[in-house]
């Protein structure tokens, strides 16, 4: 066990320490940045400060020129859920500390012990530690499962000596910590959640997977304020940060990379919550496009980029008279200033008009459009709808829309456009500066929002 050192109250913003915790900080006035820090005794220090003068007289690590240090391929451990190994950029880096972030109840653990399934399944031994339920109810969530969970070892502790003593005794290849904000260690005084407490252990847990090789999760929850720190606090300890999300009532999930020291960031895998556990969706355009009504004005399907892969979802628009004096705009998944504007140019640019009337858009299955690339399709829907004309239900919408009413390029048309035409889409609405080809696509190319109208009233 680690003797319990003194600890010191630092603030975060301009380092005034502290002998005891106080919400404003004495040296710059801030409120709410002092947290608990261990100190290092002078007599630990000096022993370092000699360490490191041996080690060079004895010739520790040299440093190397970058050409000179060889290319070794970075090993991976495959989870076997697809869409968890693609986010990860392909696979659990042995020694890496990863943060999966996410809202309670959104399905962190549900995910991590499946992840724990596949990898004993996979020949690696793993370790899942909860610090919110007890073996028991861990139990009756793998029941529910449709996955070998009975190799996955479990334990129930908080102390994080405990926990690192136990993952070296099973010889864990993964451990899972659920959740960071639940653990402390015997170094600080502080209660579990605290920001000093999860923080040191995030430092702790980053040597320890360094030193041992072995691989770290931990599940922190994201508060919406309240004293329990967040996953922010350790997003710049770990190598990986994934955030697992949901929208509403819907019952998928994605899971997003925001840091990635071993992969790309932004990639999305997409999961369905089901009563036995979560299945990863190989195609997620066609989970967003599944409830499609045919026929109805209104609607209008565009491309949008998840990372590297595009994922097709429909754009709803509803145009109604107004009951009352002011008309309403109401945009779901969509920046409802983005609308403001899109109505503008249709009225200014495009003749069609949407004064006193009441405008509703959406985007299916709860996902953001934040991309001008999906402007087009708006514009298709909200003209859709106030023409009472269905636009055709086998046909994309790319293209950004610009004050003046020109149609613009976007990037990545080619992938876009290769994954309608894989979803059985037959046409695609494009910006009439595309250079390319559609692939099996019949193109109609539109250098303005006035074309598109036209074409819509056709
Ligand atoms: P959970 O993994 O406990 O969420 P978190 O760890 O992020 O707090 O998931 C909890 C929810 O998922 C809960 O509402 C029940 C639901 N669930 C299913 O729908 N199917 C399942 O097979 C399981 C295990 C949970
Ligand atoms: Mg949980």
């Amino acid at each position: 066990m680690t003797p319990k050192a003194r600890s010191v109250y630092r603030c975060a913003e301009c380092g005034h320490d502290h002998s005891k915790w106080v919400g404003r900080c004495e040296g710059c006035g801030e409120w709410n940045t002092v947290a608990e820090e261990p100190v290092v005794e002078p007599s630990a220090r000096a022993g370092v400060r000699v360490a490191r003068r041996s080690s060079a007289v004895s010739g520790g690590p040299a440093p190397a020129r970058l050409g000179d240090i060889s290319e070794s391929r970075l090993e991976r451990w495959l989870v076997g859920l697809p869409e968890f190994d693609f986010v990860l950029g392909g696979g659990i880096v042995p020694g890496s500390l990863t943060l999966v972030g996410g809202e309670p109840g959104i399905g962190k653990s549900t995910l991590l012990l499946q992840a724990c399934a596949r990898l004993e399944a996979a020949g690696h031994r793993t370790l899942y530690v909860s610090g919110e339920e007890s073996p028991d109810q861990i139990r009756l969530r793998a029941q529910r499962l449709e996955e070998d969970t009975s190799a996955v070892h479990v334990l129930g502790e908080t102390r994080l000596e405990a926990i690192l003593a136990a993952t070296t005794s099973v010889g864990a290849d993964v451990v899972i910590l659920d959740s960071i904000q639940t653990v402390y260690t015997d170094v600080l005084e502080g209660a579990p959640g605290s920001v000093g407490q999860v923080r040191e252990c995030a430092a702790l847990l980053m040597r320890f997977a360094k030193e041992s090789g072995s691989a770290v999760m931990v599940v922190g929850h994201v508060t919406k304020g309240g004293s329990v720190a967040g996953p922010k606090t350790l997003e710049h300890i770990v190598d990986t940060v994934l955030y697992f999300e949901g929208e509403g009532m819907h019952d998928h999930r994605l899971l997003r990379a925001t840091k990635n020291r071993f992969g790309s960031v932004d990639e999305v895998g997409v999961f369905a919550m089901t009563e036995r556990g979560l299945i990863p969706v190989q195609s997620p355009s066609a989970l967003f496009l599944a409830a499609r009504a045919s026929g109805i004005s209104g609607s209008a399907v565009t491309a949008v980029m998840e990372g590297t892969r595009p994922m097709l979802v429909e754009v709803q628009a509803l145009a109604a008279r107004s009951g009352y004096g002011t008309p309403q705009r109401v945009a779901t998944g969509l920046d409802h200033k983005r609308l403001a504007v899109l109505l503008a140019v249709l009225e200014r640019r495009g003749k069609a008009s949407f004064a006193d009337l009441d405008v509703f858009v959406q985007v299916s299955a709860g996902v953001r459009l934040n991309e001008p690339a999906a402007d087009l399709a708006v514009a298709a829907a909200l003209v859709s709808s106030v023409k009472d004309r269905p636009a055709p239900a086998d046909a994309l919408f790319l293209g950004e829309v610009g004050l003046g009413g020109e149609v613009r390029p976007v990037s990545g048309m080619d992938r876009r456009l290769a994954e309608a035409q894989r979803l059985g889409f037959k046409r695609a609405f494009v910006p009439a500066h595309f250079a390319g080809r559609g692939g099996g696509l019949h193109l109609v190319p539109l250098d303005h929002i006035e074309a598109l109208v036209a074409a819509l009233a056709a």
